[in-house]
């Protein structure tokens, strides 16, 4: 079993943030996949799924979004949603939004949002909620 961190990103800082998560599940023991959102490939084996998107025009990107609508019911899937952002930042709230409605089971109540490059403590809190991540895996 295995945390998901899969992610959709157009200069490489949502990938970053990705990347944050995976480090932080793999420092507690889990193990992780970081996945560009164009080649996922589903559910199985996975214990703890995170979702991140950059914001475009008010949205979430289209495949991450198209991952969204494909999800069955979740049932209680240990889940985050993240993402970077340039002033208004919607996606991460938007993804957060339907993991809920699928069934998941939030591990953070607000998702992480960089603004621009993530900073070091942005990269902090996402190593953190890897640790989450992967305590709710070996549950
Ligand atoms: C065409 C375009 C539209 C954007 N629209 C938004 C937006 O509506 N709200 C926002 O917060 N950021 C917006 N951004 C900024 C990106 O979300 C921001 O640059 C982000 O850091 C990109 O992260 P990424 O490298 O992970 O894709 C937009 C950027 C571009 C190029």
């Amino acid at each position: 079993m295995k945390v998901a961190v899969v992610y959709e990103s157009t200069r490489g800082r949502t990938k970053a943030m990705a990347e944050a998560i995976c480090e932080g599940v793999v420092s507690a023991g889990a193990e992780c996949l970081v996945i560009d959102a164009k080649e996922f490939p589903g559910l199985d084996g996975v214990c703890g799924l995170a979702l991140g998107s950059s914001t475009r025009m008010k949205r979430t990107l289209p495949m991450i979004k198209r991952i969204i609508s494909e999800l069955s019911t979740l049932n209680g899937l240990p889940a985050a949603a993240f993402g970077s952002y340039g002033w208004s930042g919607e996606a991460p709230d938007e993804i957060a939004g339907k993991l809920s409605e699928a069934g998941a089971s939030l591990v953070e109540e607000t998702p992480i949002k960089a603004k621009d490059y993530p900073s070091d403590s942005i990269l902090e809190q996402c190593r953190a909620l890897g640790g989450k991540l992967a305590a709710k895996c070996s549950k």
